[in-house]
């Protein structure tokens, strides 16, 4: 069979780019810890969600200085709570699960991007470095008011030794 030399180029070079590729991803599987958001555990029946631990206290709290968990309940159209204030150089973890049907979790200029399923907790770990903030989107169609269901992390300016704020005030971000 004769395959013409242009065709040969373009065939090399599509399987070149398949092992470039495939050895970035490789590379930031094994050398930067990357991993597809897992499930950390499960909720027997999600539409006792609300009497059911962590998720019947959700909020944020202070594990020590400068590392957070929020438990959030994600439901049609809502996330609760609404909002999340940590200060700036903290690591936040967020618990979050459904009662009722499929959500998504995105946080804008974040790499934050989950599902939330009923029946299963989503867990998704990130340092927030700069003040600022972060809307909380929900990016999984999930009815009348989905592109209304959304929430705020908070990231405040870090406080000084002397307990007084540092820096300026924050700059809004992620807006749409
Ligand atoms: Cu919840 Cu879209």
């Amino acid at each position: 069979m004769h395959i013409h030399q242009y065709e040969k180029i373009f065939l090399w070079l599509t399987i070149g780019m398949l092992v470039i590729f495939l050895a970035a991803i490789a590379n930031g599987v094994m050398s930067h810890g990357m991993h597809v958001a897992s499930p950390v555990g499960r909720i027997a029946d999600p539409a006792a969600l609300d009497q059911t631990a962590p998720f019947d206290e959700p909020g944020l709290r202070e594990v020590e200085p400068g590392v957070y968990e929020a438990v959030i309940v994600a439901r049609k159209w809502s996330f609760t709570p609404k909002e999340i204030e940590i200060p700036a150089g903290s690591t936040l973890t967020m618990q979050i699960s459904s009662p009722d049907i499929i959500h998504g979790v995105k946080v804008l200029d974040t790499n934050i991007n989950i599902m939330v399923i009923p029946g299963q907790i989503s867990q998704v770990s990130h340092q927030f470095d700069e003040p600022g903030e972060y809307l909380m989107i929900c990016h999984e169609y999930c009815g009348l008011a989905h592109h209304a269901m959304e929430g705020l992390i908070r990231v405040t300016e870090p406080m000084a030794a002397d307990g007084t704020v540092d820096g300026a005030e924050g700059s809004a971000r992620g807006e749409g």
